[in-house]
């Protein structure tokens, strides 16, 4: 059976990837339950140089204590296009990474106050990377639209969800079922993009 470790320490990411991964006949495991734990500096400056820099990370590791794998990374944000595209790569360090996230919604719903929905286009932005054990790295990307919202709404999900309202599915992220998010959703959509890739290699 394929061993795919998948390199974040996020929960709420963690239980999305094993959902959308769970009929690729893998063994899935997290950073955690591998008992990775080494620094990774995500320096990057686009999501495709972060989500590269933390599997390889975890490559470099797992390949130093003997385990191969296939590593696969993500990393992911929001682009307001209003504010420049920021959060951007900076989505989890918006306001700084302990900031709670009605804090960092607020903060984003303030900024765009007075501004009108066609100017409030966002979108969440995810990238994959995958290194296989003899070294390659893939990746795939996708991306969601919607608009930023003018109050919090929906209690599922996580970060910036309940602030991001989706114009085709008249509701917030947030409102999403879990397997709704996953079959819409930027990460959702990567990985499927990555999953075809990985099926095809054997
Ligand atoms: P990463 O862990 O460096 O990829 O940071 C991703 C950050 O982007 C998260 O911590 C959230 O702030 C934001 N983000 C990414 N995907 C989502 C999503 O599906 N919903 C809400 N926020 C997200």
């Amino acid at each position: 059976m394929m061993k795919i470790i998948f390199a974040t320490g996020n929960e709420g990411k963690m239980r999305e990837i094993r959902m959308i991964m769970s009929d690729i006949g893998a063994d899935i495991s997290s950073m955690k339950e591998e008992e990775i734990d080494i620094p990774i500096d995500e320096n990057g400056t686009t999501f495709e140089e972060n989500a590269a820099i933390k599997a390889k990370a975890v490559a470099a590791e797992l390949k130093r204590l003997g385990r191969p794998a296939i590593v696969l990374a993500d990393d992911s944000g929001l682009e307001v296009d209003y504010l420049n595209k920021e959060p951007g790569v900076y989505s989890a360090r918006y306001m700084g990474e302990d900031t709670p996230y009605s804090i960092k919604n607020a903060s984003l719903i303030k900024r765009l106050e007075g501004v009108p929905d066609e100017q409030r286009t966002a979108r969440f932005v995810c990238v994959i990377a995958a290194v296989l054990p003899d070294g390659r790295c893939l990746e795939t990307r996708a991306e969601v639209e919607g608009i930023i919202g003018y109050e919090e709404k929906g209690s599922n999900g996580f970060g910036y969800d309940p602030i991001f309202y989706l114009p085709e599915y008249g509701m917030y992220s947030a409102q999403l079922p879990p397997e709704e998010k996953n079959r819409i959703s930027h990460r959702g959509k990567a990985l499927e993009k990555m999953k075809k890739i990985l099926s095809e290699l054997h």
